[in-house]
């Protein structure tokens, strides 16, 4: 899979703009007349021409006929052949037409993984220090960290399981990992050359951070660059928990709307009422800094009382609870923030308060959130994580007063890709004995 397949094309912008709009690949070299597109370990390469050459196919390397499926969502597919198998590889070819009548041919290399098959080399190299990547990261972020590195890489879409990262750590120097990696005790056994365990998250409850400093391993995260996305995602569940965009939105593609009504889809108004912060952090504070706009008073909790440039007030968790009407938590998951909000504390809450949780799913007691959630005595609730993720109960996919989101707190292409190279850039300075720019330990 080396190398760069090139093709010329007649239509080098609508080329351009499907790769990177619809499937998602990087552009690795822009030279006007030639792009270059890749993803994982395949390159594609167009060139303008007067002619296109037909006799290729394009090809595409896929983890899964889901991951196929997903990013055709634009086409109708005409037909799809019986795959041809070859030790490696099923191979499919597909024919589809997009919304403007073209029809197009694509061939699929879908590998035939097994389970145990989820680590691979991305680019052998026996004299840069191993990486360990649980899994990939945006394009230009794989640029650096092969750069670096020799990579092994998950390459399959889910979480490695505890055996793998356990294999693949065995002659790790540094690992990236998410924040569904549980690195515990045992996982750091499997690991004895590891001298970084870089968290691609600002939060690190997924760390045993004892194990990692009784081992001189350091550990880094990434803070600050995910602070306003975040941000505006908590905006964004306050104001749809608010005024019920999600259930008004199934509703009306449903085709119920049949004219205004005085009384459909009654919400709260959100400017000019209370908003309470848990945690007056950087996020914390890029949320309450966004509600001076509609004229909110700001009500928060932290160990201390801060100096903060807008009007805000510092009140114990329990008399906040009391009085905000809006509550966003905005503090890491410990030993002493679990359960934080269990049911003595959600009692407190006024009636038809809106909880926002973009922080910690175990931070709230979920059952007992759901049960007042379901008799109404809080209006609403909006949550970016759950206790158990990635499981959610039924119980609570099955409310019209929430707006379930799939951990997305910092998912813009932005941020990500900031975080990305934050976190390549933890593990190099700690590879080089270098200062990280964002170690704990
Ligand atoms: C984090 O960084 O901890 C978020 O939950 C994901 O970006």
């Amino acid at each position: 899979m080396a190398g760069i397949i090139f093709f010329k094309t007649t239509h080098l912008k609508l080329i351009s703009d499907f790769y990177q709009q619809y499937l998602g690949m990087g552009l690795w070299l822009d030279q006007g007349q030639c792009k270059i597109f890749e993803s994982g370990n395949l390159r594609l390469g167009f060139c303008a021409a007067e002619q296109a050459e037909t006799s290729g196919t394009i090809t595409f390397y896929y983890s899964s006929i889901a991951e196929v499926d997903k990013a055709y969502t634009r086409f109708t597919r005409i037909a799809t052949s019986q795959p041809k198998q070859n030790p490696d590889f099923n191979i499919y070819h597909f024919w589809g037409q997009d919304p403007e009548g073209r029809i197009l041919e694509f061939q699929h290399f879908l590998p035939r993984y097994q389970d145990d098959q989820a680590l691979k080399i991305l680019n052998p190299d026996e004299h840069k220090p191993r990486l360990l990547l649980t899994m990939f990261l945006p394009e230009p972020v794989m640029q650096v960290l092969k750069k670096d590195f020799c990579v092994k890489a998950n390459i399959l879409d889910r979480l490695l399981s505890k055996a793998e990262l356990m294999q693949g750590i065995s002659d790790a120097e540094a690992l990236i990992c998410l924040l569904g990696d549980t690195i515990s005790t045992d996982v750091l056994e499997a690991a004895p050359n590891l001298k970084v365990i870089s968290n691609y998250a600002v939060g690190y409850n997924n760390i045993d951070l004892e194990a990692a400093k009784s081992r001189n391993i350091a550990v880094c995260n990434t803070p600050g660059v995910l602070t306003e996305s975040t941000a505006d995602l908590t905006w964004t569940l306050i104001m749809a928990t608010a005024r019920r965009i999600v259930a008004s939105d199934i509703f009306t593609r449903e085709g119920h709307f049949t004219g205004w009504k005085p009384l459909l889809f009654l919400g709260k108004d959100v400017h000019e009422r209370k908003l309470g912060i848990i945690g007056m952090g950087r996020i914390g504070q890029a949320v309450a800094r966004r509600a001076t706009g509609f004229d909110m008073k700001v009500l928060y909790t932290s160990p201390q009382p801060k100096e903060l440039p807008f009007a805000a007030e510092h009140l114990p968790l329990d008399d906040l609870l009391r009085e905000a009407d809006i509550i966003s938590l905005h503090l890491p998951l410990t030993n002493d923030t679990w359960h934080l909000l269990g049911a003595r504390e959600l009692d407190l809450l006024k009636p038809g308060a809106i909880l926002i949780n973009t922080a910690r799913g175990a931070i709230v007691d979920e059952a007992e959130l759901i049960t007042r959630l379901r008799d109404q005595r809080i209006f609403a609730a909006g949550f970016d994580v759950y206790e158990h993720e990635p499981d959610i109960p039924q119980e609570l996919r099955e409310l019209d007063n929430v707006v379930l989101l799939p951990h997305i707190g910092s998912a813009s292409i932005e941020t990500r890709t900031k975080m990305g190279y934050l976190a390549a850039a933890n593990a190099i300075a700690i590879i080089r004995n270098e200062a990280a720019p964002a170690r704990i330990v």
